[in-house]
This record gives structure tokens, C-alpha cells and sequence, in this order.
């Protein structure tokens, strides 16, 4: 399964956000991860889809966009229309009725469907749907804000998934991902590590991935 470092916007600046997506882009990123909040889901507000079209024009590389919105099913399409390679929602938002035929028009629209579940939410509530995921992404922090510190109990979720429910897509891991953290992820089963203020903070953010792909024994 192939590794993928994938950089979070939330830690770029956000008045220079087209020369720090060149800047994870030379670094050696695979994806960048894209930060939806609409201060109720989350008590914050980041990026739209305004900006998501922007970002799409110049991007070389996949947008890897992570919905922490109360409504995505009134809001995927336009996310997806803007250019969302991989569109992830949240569990907790849906009657979980609506999440297949969620997942099916994500998939008519050529993007890779995700769902991602709080670090307070068991990995049972995924099992209906893992079949038609591309990936679940397991948040290790509370959703919202950057520079948390890394929440270990949620490794037995990834391990869950893996072993019991047999999960063979992407598993991606987003919150206190750092050079300490990123390998305990990789063991248990992940192989997406979302990192914001680990690599938009790091002095040399193409050393620090080479860094973090040497934890996960790939250079
Ligand atoms: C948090 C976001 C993360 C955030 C991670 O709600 O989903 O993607 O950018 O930031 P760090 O890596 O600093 O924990
Ligand atoms: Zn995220």
C-alpha cells in the first residue's frame, strides 16, 4: 500500500497560498489536505469553495479536502465541481442514510470518497459503507484547530479496521501528526498522514518529509 504525505493547509499563510502550495509541491507532498469548517460542525471557519477553485488551478498534485461542515450533502457538489480529488465527510453529520448515496455521487463525480470519524466515535458506525470507500479518515485530535497535541487510543480504531473489518482502502490519519507520531500511525495501519504545523512549521519542509517517510521505512 503507498505511503502518502499529505500537508495541511490550515498551517500555510493564508495571504500566501499559492507560493506555500509550490512550497509542499517542491517539498515532495503527495496530496494537499484542504480544511473545510464552517464554525458549527467546528468552532472555526477556514476555506470555501472560492478558494478550493483557486487552489485547483495551480495544484500539481491531488486536494485532499476534509469536510468539517454540519451539511455536506447540500455542499459536496459544489466542493466537487471546484475540483476535490478526494472529498471526506464527517460520520457525525449525517443520518448515516444518506451517506451511501452520498458516497455515489462523489463517485460520479471522478473523486475518491471518504469518511472520517471524531476521536470520540467508534469505527462500527463505517462498517455499512466500507465496502464503497475509498478511505476512512480517523481524526486523532477534536476537529477545528491545528497544533494539538497527537491522541494515541485512537490507533486501536486503525487496528479495528484493519483487522477485524478487513478494510483494505486508505487510512488516513490527521491531527498531532509529527517525526514521534507518524510511525506508531503506519504500525497500526495507516498509510495517509495529514501534517499541518509538523511541516508548514518545520524549517525545511522537504528534509522534514524526508524525515517522516524514513519513520515509516520509506525513502
Ligand atoms: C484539524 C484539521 C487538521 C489540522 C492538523 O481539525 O483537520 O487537518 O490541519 O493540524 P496539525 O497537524 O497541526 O495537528
Ligand atoms: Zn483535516
Amino acid at each position: 500500500m503507498k505511503f502518502k504525505i499529505a500537508p495541511s493547509l490550515l498551517s500555510a499563510d493564508f495571504a500566501r497560498l499559492g507560493e506555500d502550495l509550490a512550497r509542499a509541491e517542491a517539498a515532495g507532498a503527495d496530496w494537499h489536505h484542504v480544511d473545510v469548517m464552517d464554525g458549527h460542525f467546528v468552532n472555526n471557519i477556514t476555506i470555501g469553495v472560492p478558494v478550493v477553485k483557486s487552489l485547483k488551478a495551480i495544484a500539481k498534485i491531488p486536494l485532499d479536502v476534509h469536510l468539517m461542515i454540519t451539511d455536506p450533502w447540500r455542499h459536496a457538489d459544489a466542493f466537487l465541481e471546484a475540483g476535490a480529488d478526494v472529498l471526506t465527510f464527517h460520520a457525525e453529520t449525517l443520518y448515516m442514510g444518506e451517506a451511501k448515496p452520498l458516497i455515489d455521487r462523489i463517485h460520479a463525480a471522478g473523486a475518491k470518497a471518504a469518511l472520517s470519524i471524531n476521536p470520540e466515535t467508534s469505527e462500527e458506525i463505517l462498517v455499512p459503507y466500507l465496502d464503497s470507500l475509498d478511505m476512512v479518515l480517523v481524526m486523532s485530535v477534536r476537529p477545528g484547530f491545528g497544533g494539538q497535541s497527537f491522541r494515541e487510543d485512537v490507533l486501536d480504531k486503525v487496528k479495528r479496521l484493519r483487522e477485524v473489518h478487513g478494510f483494505t482502502g486508505d487510512i488516513e490519519m490527521d491531527g498531532g501528526i509529527s517525526r514521534h507520531t507518524i510511525a506508531a500511525c503506519a504500525e497500526a495501519g495507516c498509510n495517509v498522514f495529514v501534517a499541518g504545523s509538523a511541516l508548514y512549521g518545520a524549517e525545511d519542509m522537504r528534509s522534514e518529509i524526508k524525515v517522516f517517510r524514513g519513520a515509516i521505512g520509506v525513502v
